[in-house]
């Protein structure tokens, strides 16, 4: 089992140029060495600029993509765009997305098949709303929104992608998930792959994301099945965001 911790950063639509460059920096000093894999997800127009910025630690991904390679889509970037700047990730299916943008499981599925066709690794977020939860339909919804994308691309590419678990009542809310909630949940996400391909679903890494923060993040990475994090507030403070990094 080999599987890769991975810190990554969701800044949504914040930040501006001259943060951009700030916080990138703060972050490429702060994490010199450490034993982790860092993704920094920037809106669009900074990804040209920080190009240059990547390391051994430090890489940079997008937070979207369209399913198409090319066209008339006004408005919309393809994942051969973003891979000409010499990034390699991208988030797809982020809750934001689907529920503010109608982003069925279906699409998904395409923008992940499409982000591989373009050499990207797709960063595939799945998650329950609060009511699935309390309803007791958590592991249904997340066998449907893997079972969708599965269609697409098949098991074996699931060697390709990281999985983000975030439950859709803790993001930006403040509220996490606790660690035992987090890691049955991890687990059982993990077990739906272990049914098709034993071997990938070990070395798949999957993300906790949901007011992951310096303060509750040494819990939750401790988990079994939680490889790391996916990070959207705390990514925005330099200090709070390296914390995390080195938890
Ligand atoms: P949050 O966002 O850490 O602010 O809850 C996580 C995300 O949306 O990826």
């Amino acid at each position: 089992m080999s599987r890769t911790i991975i810190i990554a950063g969701n800044w949504k639509m914040n930040a501006s140029k001259s943060i951009s460059k700030q916080l990138v920096d703060a972050i490429i000093t702060g994490t010199s060495g450490i034993d982790k894999k860092v993704i920094i997800c920037v809106p669009f127009p900074y990804l040209a600029m920080l190009e240059d910025s990547v390391n051994s630690v430090v890489s940079f991904g997008a937070q979207n993509l369209n399913s198409n390679q090319n066209g008339a889509f006004t408005g919309e970037v393809s994942g051969s765009m973003i891979a000409d700047f010499g990034v390699k990730y991208v988030i797809v299916g982020h809750s934001e997305r689907r529920s503010l943008y109608g982003e069925t499981n279906e699409i998904v599925a395409k923008k992940t098949q499409s982000a591989l066709n373009s050499g990207l690794t797709p960063i595939f977020c799945i998650g329950e709303e609060l009511s699935d939860r309390e309803s007791g339909n958590t592991n249904n919804i997340l066998h449907a929104q893997l079972q969708a994308t599965l269609n697409v691309i098949g098991i074996k590419n699931f060697a390709k992608i990281i999985i983000a678990y975030e439950p859709v009542w803790a993001i930006g809310t403040g509220v996490t998930a606790t660690p035992v909630q987090a890691q049955q949940t991890h687990q059982y996400i993990r077990s739906v792959i272990a049914e098709l391909d034993e071997n990938i679903a070990n070395n798949l890494s999957i993300l906790y994301g949901g007011s992951m923060n310096p303060k509750n993040a040494s819990d939750l990475l401790a988990c079994n099945d939680i490889d790391g994090g996916l990070i959207g507030g705390a990514s925005l403070k330099a200090d709070d965001f390296l914390t995390i990094c080195k938890t």
